[in-house]
This record gives structure tokens, C-alpha cells and sequence, in this order.
């Protein structure tokens, strides 16, 4: 069977578009399916780096062909903007680039619209990335989207945005007390748009599907990671979309009985950026070293991520609901100084020790994360390409997380760059 799926097991960040970089080289299409300009992957080679919001990290692979599914939403400034940094890098979009026609569109009045809301939610914010990406879905779901197939007829585009335009301007007068949008602009703006997709614009499903049928490999991407999901995450400081494996077929239009490999991506320890409850934070001088050694700031919004141990609750979990068949380690050499590395292995909550996940927020404020501490191996293992080379306190550490989660580890990033992997 020819899908794999590349799901981040935490908070997203978790370093997904290296890895992606480095299996897109055995398949032939990569296929991003949910999400939008709020993912940021950095992908590191030739002393380059390269942040992609919404292409595949596939695209700087020659023969691979990548596909944005019917699951994005996609801003097409930040489509266009991001075509043209590929192009301009020397690599071929057209003929390579896929977008579903079932895609949903980003308008400026969902940004808008989320800056008011985050303000109106005052202490309760989400933190959201201000892509827009909530009421884009939202507009899916209440059935008054825009979708990419409306650019393909101005008058339907027209009809569409204005009927939606009426309601949006009262909601941002009304409601939000914000400034109204210029209707006309912004109908000359997604007309100009449309010029600009249009050759990329296809029926991505009945591609990906037939490219099944033909004995093609595909590599499904999930962006954000599988806490942030709108249905199994820390509800409500999750993304709008499902990260999660489930995604992939909704997102995508391609069946459940065609995925062989879930790769879940697990970074050596805990980041999340954006509001919500995180147990294992170290909000302190450690966390503050992680955060420096580990560059942990957002690919799309320059935040300072939120730090701290490793929490096999929570991945044991994420393992559950995406049944993962292995895991890529990421960032290992991050932890290389460390006297000690703590893991949490189970939660105590009033009282009792569990390792349950709580799906509710009071729960999630209350859990005390329970840790076992192993020494750390105080040496740089940046580069290092093979698992017997890895110092003995790095191999513990890894089998320690690989038994308690019962799946094997096939890749462990030792570095950003494509060639810092130790491939099992
Ligand atoms: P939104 O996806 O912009 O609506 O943001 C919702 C939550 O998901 C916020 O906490 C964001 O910080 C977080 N988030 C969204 N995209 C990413 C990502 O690519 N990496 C990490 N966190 C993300």
C-alpha cells in the first residue's frame, strides 16, 4: 500500500519538514492536506534555509510532484509569494504543482475577523498565528466559503464575495466595531489572483488516486501537530483542522485502506507556541536554555516558544489515536549539555496516578507531571550519522521513549540539515 503520513505528535514544530525533505527522495508525490499559511517548515541543506508555509517541502525534490488538498486553506498571497521564492531558488512549480479545486480560499476579512475575536476573547486568546485560518474554516463549515473552483468564473466569484462581503462587513461594523472592507478592491484583488492559479488549479483527488492506481508512493504532510487538532486536542487552544491521521483521507480524497506507514514526529522534548495548557513547561532558566540552544522561535510568527521535558503521556496518546507504525526523533542534539533529562511518564491528578490524557481543560490545569530522570551525555552529538556512534546515555534515552510508546524509531535528526539523520 503506497501512502505514508507524517503527523506531528505534539504541538506542531516538531521539525516535520526536514523529515519530509529527507522521505519525499522515495516517493513520488508529496501531498499537503490540511492547515494553511499558519504552518511554517524549515527545511536546512547547503548551509541555506528555507521556511514553506504551504508547499510541500517535497518541491525542492526534482522528479517529486507536490499537491495542496482540498483540506488547506489557502491565502494566495502567500500562495503567490511562496511560488515565487521557489521559482526564483531555480526549481520548476508549474507542471509539479497541484492544487485541489475543493480548496477553500483565505480572504482578508478572516484575518480581519480573527484580530477582533482575539481581542473580544480579551484573557481568554487563543494566540492564534493571525492567518485567518479559523474563520476560513468556519466559512467552510457554515457552508459560505469561497473555494478555489469559484475563481475559475468571475461572475459566480463575484456573486460569491458579495454575498458573503454584506454579511462580513456587518459582522467587523456591528459586532467587532472594526473597519469595513472595500468590496470592489477586493474582487479586482482575487480576479487578479485567479489569473495567477489557474494553471495549478486540478481535481487533486481524482489525480492522487490515479496516481495510486498506477503503483505511485505518496507521502501525506500534516502541518501543526496532533495536540493542536480541532477534535483530539487541548480544545480550545487548538488549530481549526485535523492534523491527526484522519485528516489525510478528508483532506485529501484518498482511501484509509491505502495508508501503510504513520510517522509520527517526535521532538526530543516539549515546545508549544500560542496559549493552552502544556504540563510539562519549564517556565524558567532551563526552558529559557532550551529555547536557546534549540532556536525555538515560530517559522511563520517569530514567537518565543514555550518550553519543556518531554511528556510520554501526551505522546502515548497521540500514538493511540494516530496508530503510528514508527517515529522519527527530532532535535536530539539539542539536549547534548544536559547534566540531566527529565521524562514525564505519568500525571498524577488528585491524588491518583494516571496515564490518561485528560481532554478537559480543568483536568489539564490540575495534572502534576510525574518524571524519571536519566543522566545526559554532556557531548555534542551534532552530525552524528550512526546509532552505534551515539553516546550510551542518548541510546537509553531514545529506547527508554521507543518502549513505553511500544514503536520503533526509524530516523533520529541529529542536526537541521538533511544529511544529520541516523536512519535505522
Ligand atoms: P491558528 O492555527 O493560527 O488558528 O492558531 C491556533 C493555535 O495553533 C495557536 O496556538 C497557534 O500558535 C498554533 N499553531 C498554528 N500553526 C502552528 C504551527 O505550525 N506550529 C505550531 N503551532 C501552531
Amino acid at each position: 500500500m503506497p501512502v505514508s503520513v507524517v503527523i506531528g505528535s505534539q504541538w506542531g514544530d516538531e521539525g516535520k519538514g526536514k523529515i519530509v525533505d529527507l522521505i519525499s527522495q522515495d516517493v513520488d508525490i508529496v501531498a499537503r492536506y490540511q492547515g494553511g499559511a499558519n504552518a511554517g517548515h524549515t527545511i536546512c541543506w547547503e548551509d541555506k534555509t528555507f521556511v514553506l508555509h504551504l508547499i510541500p517541502s517535497g518541491i525542492f525534490q526534482e522528479g517529486v510532484d507536490c499537491v495542496i488538498g482540498n483540506g488547506v486553506v489557502i491565502d494566495p498571497v502567500a500562495m503567490m509569494q511562496e511560488i515565487g521564492m521557489v521559482r526564483d531558488l531555480g526549481y520548476d512549480v508549474e507542471g509539479r504543482l497541484f492544487i485541489s479545486h475543493n480548496a477553500h480560499l483565505i480572504m482578508p476579512y478572516h484575518k480581519r475577523i480573527e484580530e477582533a475575536r482575539e481581542k473580544f476573547r480579551d484573557g481568554g486568546a487563543i494566540g492564534t498565528t493571525g492567518r485567518g485560518i479559523g474563520p476560513a474554516y468556519v466559512d467552510k463549515f457554515a457552508r459560505t466559503g469561497i473555494r478555489v473552483v469559484d475563481l475559475l468564473d468571475r461572475d459566480v466569484l463575484r456573486k460569491k464575495i458579495l454575498a458573503s462581503m454584506e454579511e462580513k462587513n456587518a459582522i467587523l461594523e456591528k459586532i467587532y466595531g472594526a473597519e469595513k472592507i472595500d468590496v470592489e478592491a477586493l474582487i479586482e484583488e482575487y480576479v487578479e489572483f485567479d489569473k495567477l492559479i489557474d494553471p495549478y488549479i486540478t481535481d487533486t483527488t481524482e489525480f492522487l488516486c490515479r496516481s495510486l492506481k498506477e503503483g505511485k508512493r505518496i507521502l501525506a504532510e500534516g502541518a501543526q501537530g496532533s495536540l493542536l487538532d480541532v477534535d483530539f486536542g487541548t480544545y480550545p487552544f487548538v488549530t481549526s483542522s485535523h492534523p491527526t491521521v484522519g485528516g489525510c483521507c478528508t483532506g485529501l480524497g484518498v482511501p484509509p485502506t491505502a495508508i501503510d506507514r504513520v510517522i509520527g514526529i517526535v521532538k526530543a522534548y516539549s515546545t508549544r507556541v500560542g496559549n493552552g495548557p502544556f504540563p510539562t513547561e519549564l517556565d524558567n532558566a532551563q526552558g529559557e536554555e532550551l529555547r536557546k540552544t534549540g532556536h525555538e522561535f515560530g517559522a511563520t510568527t517569530g514567537r518565543p516558544r514555550r518550553c519543556g521535558w518531554l511528556d510520554l503521556v501526551a505522546l502515548n496518546y497521540t500514538s493511540m489515536i494516530n496508530g503510528f507504525t514508527e517515529l522519527a526523533i527530532t532535535k536530539l542534539d539539542v539536549l547534548s549539555n544536559l547534566e540531566e533529562i527529565k521524562i514525564c511518564t505519568d500525571y498524577k491528578l488528585n491524588g491518583k496516578t494516571i496515564r490518561r490524557f485528560p481532554s478537559d481543560l480543568p483536568s489539564l490545569a490540575l495534572v502534576e507531571p510525574q518524571y524519571i530522570t536519566m543522566p545526559g551525555w554532556k557531548t555534542d552529538i551534532t552530525g552524528i550519522t550512526d546509532w552505534d556512534a551515539l553516546p550510551i546515555e542518548a541510546r537509553n534515552y531514545l529506547n527508554f521513549v521507543t518502549n513505553y510508546l511500544e514503536v520503533p524509531a526509524h530516523i533520529i535528526a541529529t542536526g537541521p540539515k538533511r544529511e544529520q539523520t541516523i536512519v535505522l
